[in-house]
């Protein structure tokens, strides 16, 4: 029998109910649209990256409380530093502010922090931080947050090749030994399943180089409302819209 659970989504006691037993294992989402929200508000784009923190604890705290596997979180992309230096900059010190502020209570709330993406190439401070975050929360068995951070999925996927090309030239792995199931363990998400859910906020229908290869059967939830304004409301409707949907992997049923 499904185990249905309503959840009380905001204050005015809107109810959603969502069945317990078909919960994503692994959500992804590209938190997109701070700058807009600030634009609106006529602030400055780095109080909508601010903003965008707000958004992002409710969204760690709903899905810990939900017994969600693993969430995976877009924050800086390979192509984000084409943006201007002061921006960039702003977004690292927000990440070294958020993690030395948040981690004791995501490791009371037993989250594990990790990170995908090329961390070398951060600033010396935001690679430390995320050192001690990593370090602490390690053996926690709760909710897995992966932070996408200097991430590309072209730019992982050509990591990978190097990766295994290497360890066939020091005769560690035959070609032949190279399946999806192989190639999967050489990418950032390691032993993450692949999510089953995406979700895009702020109207912009596209992936912008996020997952690519573990996307490949995820169901895709967009909306128009941008990351900030992101509740837990949302997360809920997502997962009930996710729970609506035929999933066939290919096949027929
Ligand atoms: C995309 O919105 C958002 C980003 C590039 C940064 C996301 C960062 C945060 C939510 C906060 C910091 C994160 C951590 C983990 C501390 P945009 O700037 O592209 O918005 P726009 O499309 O409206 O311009």
């Amino acid at each position: 029998m499904k185990t249905i659970k309503k959840i009380f989504a905001s204050k005015e006691e809107e109810t959603i109910q969502l069945d317990m037993e078909n919960l994503p294992r692994h959500i992804a989402i590209i938190m997109d649209g701070n700058g807009r929200w600030a634009k609106k508000r006529g602030l400055p784009r780095t109080a909508g990256h601010k903003a965008g923190i707000e958004a992002l604890r409710e969204v760690i705290k709903a899905s810990s409380e939900l017994k969600i596997g693993f969430l995976t979180l877009y924050a800086f992309s390979t192509e984000n530093w084409k943006r201007p230096k002061e921006e960039v900059s702003a977004l690292m010190k927000l990440l070294v502010y958020y993690l030395q502020k948040e981690v004791k209570e995501l490791h009371k709330n037993n989250v594990r922090i990790r990170t995908i993406g090329n961390i070398g190439q951060l600033p010396e401070e935001a690679i430390s931080q995320i050192g001690k975050a990593v370090d602490l929360t390690k053996n926690n068995k709760g909710l897995t947050v992966n932070i996408a951070l200097n991430y590309g999925g072209r730019d992982e996927i050509i990591r990978a090749v190097r990766n295994i090309c290497k360890e066939n030239i020091e005769g560690n792995i035959c070609i032949e030994n190279i399946d999806e199931e192989k190639f999967s363990t050489y990418l950032d998400t390691g032993d993450s399943p692949d999510p089953d859910l995406l979700i895009r906020p702020s109207g912009e229908l596209r992936t912008s180089n996020f997952l690519l290869w573990q996307l490949a059967y995820a169901e895709f939830w967009f909306s128009n409302i941008y990351w900030p304004d992101f509740n837990k409301k949302h997360l809920y409707t997502a997962i009930k819209d996710y729970q609506m949907r035929h999933r066939r992997f290919g096949g027929l049923k």
